[in-house]
């Protein structure tokens, strides 16, 4: 059989032939041809250095690769996590067709889905109207979410997303961090009679989550005095978690537990009731189109061709700058302030499931596996990193996102933003030569500085307006890019054995630090450092 790979190879040689520039001078119609729409999204990905054979070759490299396949895989609930043994259904907990059934091990689980969405509804809508109120007979007006990971990046992003479909008299607030300055801040902002905390752990073992929880009850037993300590956790503690057991060895009654299941990853947890936070702060009603806009992006890469398939696009661009160019980073470019948090939530998605070492034979890869995702919301950027991506030697392919209508219309702010995302395409794919540079009467010494080579590739994301669908199917959207960058590589995309040693080493060196002889047996540094904390706290 022919090495799949040979078909990156001769992307590369179609890509490595002319500049974006020169693409564009030759062919009128670029723009259109290189441009996709699903869910409400339109992605312009003209500005890449590819023409119409480096796309065949990338089709093909996916279809190589079994991807078709794998979808299906996906979809269908088989075991496709199988180093943990387990589905991978996140799409079951937004597919919003009322008959559909989706197995797993012999089990339909979207009655499951549909039971826990309609228990989250009803639990939002008493938060939401003051029909749950806290133990002294007050409304709710804080919620604060407790979780790491994805039990945090998600809510958090979300949160600021749909800020204005939110309910504004309710505050919400995410403690993730075991620095317990996060912890602090937070409760000095809230007042104890009016808070809900919302215990967000898939396996409600995680040590931040867990001890920040067990702080924050603490707290709140201690702010309302003579009051049986049961009754207040039932009042002002609710829990979001696969781990009934943990559960309920913490204090939580498991009627106020709202479960999702083993097949759900962490960081593809937000559609599930680690959503519950969200939910409670746009309703219902808003939830479900946030739900629907996961969905149609769903369908569609689940549906379209590849050549018209926008996550397919995206991941192959991607494989062909990381594998094929050597570029370690992409830089993700929301240019909407309510997305802020939206490079942080891609980091754990994209990092976390593809920065693998082993293929899945379980053999040391040949090639780059995921790269590196960072970014910032637009502008900031540009007074920022942005010199490096224009005039420094690492190749960074960029998405810029943006929103053609603002929630927040004031004067012409709105139309300077968006002209911002627009040029810094321009200015990436085109540069400035300097012939141009001379044309304008920059003196001669100072023509290297001021010249941009140009041909620097984005994809152009763009969308009507911020609302919930649209966020559901940009989510969506990476997820499916994630995935399918997955298989080509030929890794496991839903595993995160990297983040396991330092856990557990965490808890030797915890004991070290406390005890009062600590035991000792580390490397020379680690204990220097150990040693050093221990005389500065004086133990
Ligand atoms: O960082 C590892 C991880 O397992 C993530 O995958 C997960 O999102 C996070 O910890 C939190 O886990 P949990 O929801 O079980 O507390």
């Amino acid at each position: 059989m022919a090495d799949k790979w040979a078909n990156l190879d001769d992307a590369m040689t179609a890509s490595r032939k002319k500049t974006i520039a020169e693409l564009f001078a030759e062919d009128p119609d670029r723009a259109k041809r290189f441009s996709v729409e699903a869910a409400g999204w339109f992605l312009d990905y003209s500005k890449n250095r590819v023409d119409r054979a480096a796309m065949k070759s990338l089709v093909k490299l996916a279809e190589e690769s079994g991807l078709k396949d794998e979808i299906e895989r996906m979809f269908t609930g088989e075991k496709i996590n199988r180093t943990e043994n387990r589905a991978v259904l996140h799409t079951a907990l937004r597919n919003c067709d009322p008959a559909a059934k989706v197995f797993v091990d012999g089990k339909d689980v979207m009655p499951d889905v549909r039971a826990t969405l309609a228990r989250m509804g009803d639990f939002a809508d008493r938060v939401r109207t003051g029909k749950w109120r806290g133990y002294t007979g007050k409304r709710i007006r804080y919620v604060v979410n407790i979780g790491i990971g994805g039990s945090d990046l998600g809510p958090v992003m979300a949160n600021l997303a749909l800020t204005p479909y939110a309910k504004r008299s309710l505050r919400f607030f995410f403690v993730s961090n075991v620095d317990s300055t996060h912890l602090a801040e937070t409760l000095r902002a809230v007042k104890p009679a009016e808070t809900l905390f919302i215990v967000a752990s898939k396996t409600f073992t995680t040590q931040e989550t867990m001890s920040n929880a067990r702080a924050a009850r603490e707290w709140l037993v201690g702010r309302l005095p003579g009051v049986n300590p049961n009754d207040v956790v039932s009042r002002h503690f609710v829990a979001v978690s696969t781990n009934a057991d943990e559960v309920s060895k913490f204090g939580i009654d498991t009627a106020n537990m709202f479960g999702f299941w083993d097949w759900v990853g962490g960081r593809y947890s937000l559609p599930s009731a680690i959503g519950l936070s969200l939910m409670i702060a746009i309703g219902r009603a808003n939830y479900a189109k946030f739900l629907k806009g996961y969905w149609k992006m769903d369908c569609h890469f689940r549906t379209a061709k590849f050549e018209k398939n926008m996550p397919v696009i995206m991941a192959l661009l991607g494989i062909l700058y990381s594998d094929g160019y050597g570029a370690e980073t992409y830089c993700c470019l929301p240019y909407d302030q309510y997305l802020a948090r939206f490079p942080a939530y891609l980091q754990q998605m994209d990092m976390e499931s593809n920065g693998k070492g082993v293929d899945r034979d379980g053999k040391p890869v040949s090639r780059a596996t995921g790269p590196i995702a960072w970014g910032e919301p637009g502008t900031n950027g540009q007074h920022s990193f942005y010199q490096l991506i224009h005039q420094g030697t690492h190749l960074i392919p960029c998405d810029f996102i943006g929103c053609c209508k603002t929630h927040n219309p004031i004067g012409d702010l709105h139309d300077k933003l968006m002209a911002n995302l627009f040029a810094q395409t321009e200015a990436l794919a085109f540069g400035k030569t300097a012939e141009q540079c001379r044309a304008e009467g920059v003196p001669e010494e100072l023509v290297p500085f001021k010249t941009f080579t140009g041909n620097r590739p984005t994809n152009t994301l763009l969308c009507k307006e911020l609302v919930p669908e649209t966020l559901g199917a940009l989510i969506a959207l990476y997820e499916h890019k994630v995935f399918t960058q997955g298989v080509i590589l030929n890794i496991y995309s839903f595993d995160q054995w990297g983040v396991q040693l330092g856990k557990v080493l965490a808890k030797g060196v915890l004991a070290d630090l406390t005890a009062e002889k600590p035991a000792g047996g580390h490397d020379g540094s680690t204990a220097q450092l150990i040693a050093r904390y221990r005389a500065a706290v004086g133990r």
